[in-house]
């Protein structure tokens, strides 16, 4: 395999790690940033986001001197052209957030485009990683004015908390252009990862992104709504998820029910994808339903809480006090992005609730949620002293191995909701705490 010249711009955790892995398949990268404090910080090793061995892989690059940082995405195409070779590819990783609409916003895109317009050397190829809307290929193209210049649409599936390991082994990898050489060519970059590889057209790429993470929103909606039917049955979703997991056509992964799915990418692709087909006059009914049942959810949990705690769905949670465990949008990360539990524990704050949370990826201070501050603690057993309920938000595992006796002496009511399903009910009924779990029945 031969080793590409490649600049990656924008260092989040797409660009960060996709930067990061194709230098240790080789390549020689530099990274580029707007941000001269996050850039200098990299310099440093220091890489600011909760990643499985990512600080390796980056200090590893570094030290091979496959790997260098630099602010601007311009600065990035001078340095490799001072070594002596030019950019072969350029892969923009920059953020496209939700704008006007639930359209993605593309203005960083543009700007880096604006920027290395004149600076590509011909035959350079431009690869978008971002989730982009479809037709963004095109539209970079238009911006670019550049005949001899190639763009890609190379979408990332990346999940945080696991983004190496995924870069690394992935489902697949898709490539899509109207140029075949400029596709075989950003192909053949991930050519010792060994994965199945589709390509096609840049449209059918960047829709398959969309595809892929509106049927995953689905795909928990659903089981979201099969919970509930559980609870009305008396049937155990654990057990029936467990059924249909074996099915491979389903397969088991996406099953948990949870407080609702979150994060920066399903939110923002569901409401994006909405968008498109409204502009392209379709009704797009099943994800139009797949948002609102998620958006239902967060208000089910609370009104699993109220039951919980008053003995009656209508009861008031005024003043009644709420410790509640994990706040990041999934355990392993320490990001907040349109986070689940921060959902439910905006309406908890609604209902007049007085929270104290705790999360082991989050630092103890004060966070906003809907315009009311929350506190956030550093100790679970102080967030639970006094509680009248203890609401579990996040599946961080080290919650199961929590001394849940001590737990029982901190409360002033012994009672657990469990939006994810994460404790061992015996443990806790052993502790002496009365367990609500989701879709499930206390036989646990
Ligand atoms: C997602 C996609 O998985 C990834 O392919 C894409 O590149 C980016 O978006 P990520 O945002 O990291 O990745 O989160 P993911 O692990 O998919 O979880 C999304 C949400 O669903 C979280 O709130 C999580 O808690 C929830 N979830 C996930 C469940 O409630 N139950 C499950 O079984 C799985």
């Amino acid at each position: 395999m031969f080793a590409r010249r490649i600049a990656v711009v924008g260092t989040g955790y797409v660009g960060l790690t996709t930067g990061a892995c194709l230098a240790s398949l080789g390549h020689r990268v530099v990274c580029a940033d707007v941000d001269e404090i996050k850039v200098e910080r990299l310099r440093q090793g220091q890489i600011g986001i909760r990643e499985d061995g990512l600080a390796e892989l980056v200090s590893e690059g570094v030290a091979a001197g496959r790997l260098s940082f630099i602010v601007g995405a311009a600065a990035a195409l001078d340095e490799l052209e001072r070594e002596g070779v030019p950019v072969e590819v350029i892969f923009l990783c920059v953020p496209t957030p939700m704008g006007v609409g639930g359209i993605a916003d593309l203005a960083a895109v543009e700007a880096v485009i604006e920027e290395v317009r004149d600076a590509l050397p011909p035959n350079a190829v431009v690869v978008n990683k971002s989730t982009v809307p479809v037709g963004t290929a095109d539209r970079t193209a238009e911006l670019l004015e550049r005949d001899d210049v190639a763009v890609v649409s190379n979408p990332e599936f990346l999940r945080e908390s696991s983004a190496v390991n995924d870069f690394l082994h992935p489902d697949r990898i898709v490539v899509g252009s109207s140029s075949q050489d400029a596709a075989e060519r950003v192909a053949a970059l991930y050519a010792r990862l060994g994965a199945p590889m589709v390509l096609t057209d840049a449209a059918s790429s960047e829709m398959i992104k969309y595809a892929a993470n509106c049927f995953l929103a689905m795909k928990l909606s659903y089981v979201n709504a099969v919970a509930e039917l559980c609870e009305r049955l008396d049937a155990d979703v654990a057990d029936v998820t467990e059924g249909i997991g074996y099915d491979r056509r389903i397969g088991q992964a996406f099953l948990s029910p949870g407080p609702g799915w979150g994060g920066s990418c399903l939110p923002k692709d569901t409401q994006a994808l909405l968008q498109v087909a409204d502009a392209a006059d379709f009704e797009f009914r099943l994800l139009r339903a797949t948002i609102d049942t998620n958006t239902r959810q967060y208000q089910r949990m609370v009104d699993k809480i109220r039951t919980a705690i008053t003995g009656k769905r209508t009861g008031s949670l005024t003043r009644r006090r709420i410790a509640l465990l994990g706040l990041t949008f999934k355990a392993g990360t320490d990001d907040l992005r349109s986070s689940p539990a921060l959902g439910v524990a905006a309406l908890l704050k609604q209902a007049g609730a007085d929270l104290v949370a705790y999360d082991p990826g989050v630092l103890a201070d004060e966070v906003l949620i809907e315009g009311s501050l929350m506190t956030v603690v550093d100790d679970p057993y102080l967030a639970a002293k006094d509680a009248e309920a203890i609401v579990i938000l996040t599946e961080w595992p080290e919650f199961r191995t929590l001394d849940w006796s001590r737990l029982a002496d901190a409360v002033a009511v012994p009672t657990v909701i469990d939006t994810r399903n994460l404790l061992d009910p015996d443990v806790l009924r052993r502790a002496a705490f009365a367990w609500v779990g989701i879709g499930r029945t206390m036989r646990g």
